[in-house]
């Protein structure tokens, strides 16, 4: 183990040689700031004061000539040499509410869900403790470098449930579309600070854009659990290309059919009965003004995430109503 010495606060973690500054941070119960786990977001940037690290992922996109030069890592892909010292803001709202765990777990059934999307459930030693909307890591056999996804399930289900998007040519995702129950993975979670807020009075609005699907269903599933379909209502819009992309609605589970309004945007195609049109523009349309008194959650790729969030500013929501996970 080596001594990871924080500053300006001076708070220590022991870190696993095999383990990341970030991951070990975030077991100890350490608010170390971070978002993607993969080194695309850049926010688990921290200074190396003393010590020595070897990066995982050397082309990270968030790690640039710049950083390299300042001695700037990022947490998600740095592994401690020896003890050392690094320098971050901690954020209290990353302090874990279910500390990760690495732990081996098993594939036990595989269903299609889209002609591209398919849900992989896992059985894995140790508590299922996660919270609606977070995700894991999943080392795949013969894959470089973990990948995350985020679960549909709900914890208590003794079952680690991924709904995920085939990326033709995709590295992580022909090595789990090449696995068959009983094959055995290293999982490692949960992660993500864009969990379902139990205790907010307001409305729920969940937006997904396509392989985003998994941890608003998760929400969904949450949300009505808690209780909080009761008095709030839930609008799900589901963002996608074609009526080939199209989700069952029943998907959210029988129970929700009635509870929640469910809207599919289409983005091409010009001959559907459905919404067209990219997702943020459709719930713009729908909802506009009254955003601001919603709580909104979303998942999907970097650039739905980045329309999504203009318009929220431009309708005047708090960041702090806005939780999302932005998919590298
Ligand atoms: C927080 C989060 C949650 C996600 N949840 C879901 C989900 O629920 N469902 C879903 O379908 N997808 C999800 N994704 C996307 C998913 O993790 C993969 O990016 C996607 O499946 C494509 O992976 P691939 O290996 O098939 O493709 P590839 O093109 O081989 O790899 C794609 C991604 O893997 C990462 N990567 C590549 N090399 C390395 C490396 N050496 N070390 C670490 N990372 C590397 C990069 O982020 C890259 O963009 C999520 C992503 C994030 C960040
Ligand atoms: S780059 Fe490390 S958490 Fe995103």
């Amino acid at each position: 183990m080596n001594k990871i010495t924080t500053t300006p606060d001076g708070a220590s973690f022991d870190c696993d040689p095999n383990d990341t500054i970030l991951r070990a941070a975030l077991r100890a119960g350490v608010g170390m700031p971070y978002s993607c786990n993969v080194g695309s977001c850049g926010n688990c940037k921290f200074e190396l004061i003393e010590g020595e690290v070897s990066h995982l992922r050397e082309d990270s996109p968030a790690w640039g000539e710049r950083d390299q030069k300042r001695n700037r890592w990022l947490g998600c892909q740095a592994r401690p040499d020896g003890p050392c010292t690094v320098k971050f803001r901690a954020d209290p709202a990353c302090v874990p509410l279910h500390p990760p765990v690495s732990r081996p777990a098993e594939l036990t059934s595989v269903t299609q869900i889209t002609h591209d999307i398919t849900e992989f459930r896992f059985m894995a030693d140790g508590p299922d403790d996660f919270r609606p909307g977070q995700y894991a890591l999943l080392h795949l056999p013969g894959v470089k470098g973990a990948r995350p996804y985020s679960m549909c399930n709900l914890p208590g289900e003794d079952s680690w449930n991924f709904q995920i998007r085939r990326v033709p040519g995709g590295k992580g995702t022909e090595a789990l579309w090449a696995m068959t129950p009983g094959d055995r993975v290293r999982m490692d979670g949960p992660y993500s600070t864009a969990y379902l807020r139990e205790d907010s009075p307001r409305d729920l609005i969940l937006m997904a854009g396509g392989s985003g699907l998994s941890p608003m269903v998760s929400i969904a599933r949450g949300a009505k659990a808690a209780g909080m379909l009761k008095d709030r209502q839930l609008h799900f819009y589901y963002g996608a290309r074609g009526e080939q992309d199209l989700i069952d609605p029943i998907l959210l589970g029988e129970d929700l059919a009635d509870s929640v309004r469910f809207t599919a945007a289409l983005s091409d195609a010009p001959e559907t009965s459905h919404r067209q049109g990219f997702l943020h523009d459709v719930v713009a349309q729908d909802l506009g003004d009254a955003l601001k008194d919603h709580e909104i959650y979303f998942a999907g790729p970097a650039v739905m995430s980045a329309a999504i969030q203009k318009m929220a500013h431009e309708a005047g929501v708090p960041m702090d109503q806005l939780h999302f996970d932005e998919f590298y």
